[in-house]
């Protein structure tokens, strides 16, 4: 069986690593010539734990690395697309790459005596498969779904940090088909494909797409509850939001992940599928009220840290901010939508001063802001001489500081936002976001 997997982002490149190392026949495509070069000398393009090491491996198995997707077309069995579907100023999600890729697919499969099974493993919009790539994908190959080439809606799950772990052992493998014969096909390649037994669910495509949405805008849905009730017990004095989650999420019916209260959702995943499924609901006349509300409850929660900010420097101006953690989780070196970047931007319109650090995401946040802000390659070369430290994203070589590296402060003031750290009071003005004091 021969594999090609088209889009060598963070879904992408792990799937075509993982099946090269595990000795499968596979090509990557991407048309980002210098990714491919980088790609194919071991290098990764982005930080992600463990994946390196794996697609070193996949490199000297079966693993090849293309721009040209016509190889992919003409010999594979399966074409898994992992192309990006970005948001745009609207909230719309734009589907430019993913039908300019289908347009060429089908162009070829024209010409082409083969017969693959195409799976959108890329996050659409309910009813993308359907209308728009199949009608492309028909129209452009003169052949039909089903007969000339197979299509599946077959939507990934993977956590960026945990994405090889994930890509092994998710926790469900959805198949939308309308064709049995190939979703039994796909069900079988992942049988032997994942480490242990998975479960699956096999649906039809749009309910795949939805499946998708739902579940990234459930996960985004308990963020935003716990933080605002995060907020009510940053109000009352004695209360703490950490024991209030551990205890709902005891209850089965709740359950205890997605629970830790911070500065909010970020990521090119929750903040988009969330924002791109409030409109396909308003195009449809389908309320969304409580999307809206999940997704303002997110953005107002700068706002939360903005206020605990002024409560200890009062005013903002020409204070000295260290912010600690720019990626948009831990193990992680990537800063879309991260919240950290958004309270930045905020401070900088206050005309605060910041210093920055964080272990993998200090490259990326310079190309956003320039000699805007100071840039720290050591931690406690961030907190020297701070008005305020602002503990951002849950880093673990954070939560190992201790009182003596925040003595060089010029005011010990400490916002810890994920309350990780592990001082004493002793001098230190800390403040732990959803703790009431
Ligand atoms: C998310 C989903 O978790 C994946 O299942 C999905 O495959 C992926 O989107 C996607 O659609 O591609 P990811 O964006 O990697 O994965 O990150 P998450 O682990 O979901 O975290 C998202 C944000 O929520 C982060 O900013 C994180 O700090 C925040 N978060 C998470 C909290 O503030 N509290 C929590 O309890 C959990």
């Amino acid at each position: 069986m021969k594999i090609g997997v088209i889009g060598l982002g963070f879904v992408g490149l792990t799937f075509a690593s993982i099946l090269g190392n595990k000795g499968y026949d596979v090509i990557g495509v991407d048309t980002n010539k210098i990714k491919i070069k980088s790609i194919k000398s071991g290098k990764l393009p982005f930080y992600e734990p463990k994946l390196e090491n794996v697609l070193k491996n996949a490199l000297t198995k079966k693993l090849s690395l293309t721009e040209n997707i016509e190889k992919v077309v003409e010999k594979c069995d399966l074409i898994f697309l992992t192309l990006g579907t970005p948001m745009n100023k609207n909230g719309n999600i734009d589907l430019k790459i993913i039908l300019s890729v289908c347009k060429k697919i089908g162009e070829i499969l024209f010409k082409s005596k083969n017969r693959p099974i195409i799976i959108i493993k890329s996050t659409v919009i309910p009813t993308t498969t359907n209308n728009q790539i199949k009608k492309i994908l028909e129209k452009k190959s003169n052949k039909k779904v089903g007969k000339g080439f197979g299509l599946i809606t077959n939507p990934e799950f993977l956590r960026e940090g945990k994405a090889v772990e994930d890509t092994l052992n998710p926790h469900l493998v959805v198949i939308g088909c309308n064709e049995k014969y190939d979703a039994k096909k796909l069900e079988e390649f992942y049988a032997k494909f994942h480490n242990q037994k998975i479960s699956v669910i096999i649906t039809n495509n749009t309910t795949a797409e939805i499946i998708k949405y739902a579940n990234n805008s459930f996960l985004a849905t308990k963020i935003s509850f716990i933080n605002s009730i995060s907020n009510l017990c940053q109000t009352l004095p004695g209360t703490n939001i950490d024991e209030v989650a551990k205890a709902i999420g005891i209850d089965p019916r709740i359950g205890n992940q997605f629970l830790n209260a911070g500065p909010g959702y970020g990521g090119s995943c929750l903040p988009k599928d969330v924002q791109a499924l409030i409109a396909c609901q308003k195009n449809l006349g389908v309320e969304s009220t409580l999307l809206n509300a999940v997704h303002q409850t997110n953005i107002l929660q700068i706002e939360e840290i903005i206020k605990l900010i002024k409560k200890t420097v009062i005013n903002l101006k020409n204070k000295r901010i260290t912010i600690l953690g720019l990626s948009f989780k831990e193990e992680s070196d990537d800063i879309r939508e991260s919240r950290s970047i958004k309270l930045i931007q905020k401070l900088l319109k206050k005309q605060s001063k910041i210093t920055v650090h964080d272990p993998k995401a200090l490259e990326n946040t310079q190309l956003i802001f320039g000699n805007k802000i100071t840039y720290c390659e050591k931690i406690i070369d961030a907190i020297d001489n701070s008005d305020c430290v602002i503990l951002m994203t849950p880093w673990e070589q954070y939560s190992k500081l201790q009182n003596i590296e925040f003595e060089g402060m010029r005011k010990k003031n400490i916002i810890d936002t994920r309350r990780i750290l592990n001082i004493d009071d002793n001098g230190i003005n800390y403040i732990g976001l959803g703790i009431g004091y």
